[in-house]
């Protein structure tokens, strides 16, 4: 929502690892480097597959694992920034964030200048930029880093958190009787059994809430625990995977049954959909997993 936009740039000089003498954080950093070369790929992806109108979306990748000693000393190019909240089990943690107001189809091809990597401070309610540029990260951040948060208090190996506007899922958003409690889930996975087996843990709803708010990360963490993937009513969804091409796969595989079910109704009927016993059918022969698997 924010207005900031890839040609307004800080207006103050601000330091960056170049005016240090230093190039990308990326340079002789292969493993890091190819993350962020996925995070790329994927913003490409939602931008052809028209999710990311403008500024839409939002994409933030623990690479606290990726992090030597050089980076954990590099200076701040940033003064503190609040987070909005405090996330305990981030401290010391860095993460690479869409700035705001970027536009993934300009990070799909400069991820380094529509992101910026940050470091939570040990407050574990502050961070600063770090690198490459001073790029201010997207206005959902509370909501991203509240789920990263979850993730390794509950000791998973998910690394990375994903927001987009898939068109056919939040066109069903709209609808009140969409939204009770398993009725999404179910229509999704019965159109298609690719969608259970890829999407096992169905989709979240998170009521409607205001855009970049805690009020929204705190809904959302409470779907978080349950499911991969999380829908935000009349805006988006919300998903966390494994790396950020699981995040965006599972998305991908219910927006396609979603397209399904709207293909169905505007050739003017309403799609039978798999019977509960195929579908329990493809739960047990495939031993889909109930809960996150790692
Ligand atoms: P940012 O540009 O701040 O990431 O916001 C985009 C968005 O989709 C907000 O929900
Ligand atoms: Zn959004």
């Amino acid at each position: 929502m924010n207005k900031e936009n890839s040609s307004s740039k800080v207006t103050t000089p601000r330091p960056t690892r170049e005016g240090q003498g230093g190039g990308s954080i990326l340079e002789n950093r292969p493993a890091l480097k190819a993350e962020i070369d996925r995070v790329a790929e994927v913003a490409g992806y939602l931008w052809q597959k028209g999710w990311a109108e403008r500024n839409g979306g939002n994409i933030t990748v623990n690479i606290t694992q990726h992090v030597d000693d050089e980076i954990r000393h590099m200076p701040p190019i940033s003064d503190v920034l609040p987070i909005g909240t405090t996330l305990p089990h981030l401290r010391g943690c860095y993460f690479y964030c869409k700035g705001t107001g970027r536009r993934m189809r300009d990070l799909a091809r400069w991820p380094m200048q529509n992101g910026s990597v940050i470091r939570i401070l040990d407050d574990c309610a502050s961070y600063v930029i770090i690198a490459d540029e001073v790029v201010m990260p997207t206005s959902e951040l509370p909501s991203h880093l509240a789920m990263h948060n979850y993730l390794i208090e509950s000791g998973s190996r998910y690394k990375a958190s994903l927001h987009t506007h898939p068109i056919e899922l939040v066109a069903m958003s709209h609808n009140k009787g969409m939204l009770r409690p398993g009725v999404m889930t179910r229509l999704l996975w019965s159109m298609i059994p690719e969608t259970l087996a890829f999407a096992p843990l169905g989709l979240g709803i998170v009521p409607y809430e205001l855009p970049g708010s805690v009020r929204l990360a705190e809904a959302t963490l409470r779907q978080i625990r349950d499911y991969d993937v999380v829908m935000w009513e009349k805006h988006g969804v919300c998903a966390v995977g494994q790396d950020i091409m699981d995040a965006f796969d599972q998305v991908d595989v219910l927006n396609k049954a979603a397209n399904i079910y709207m293909c169905a109704k505007s050739m003017g009927f309403t799609p039978d959909g798999m019977t509960d016993d195929a579908m329990r059918e493809v739960q047990d022969v495939f031993k889909l997993p109930k809960k996150r698997p790692c």
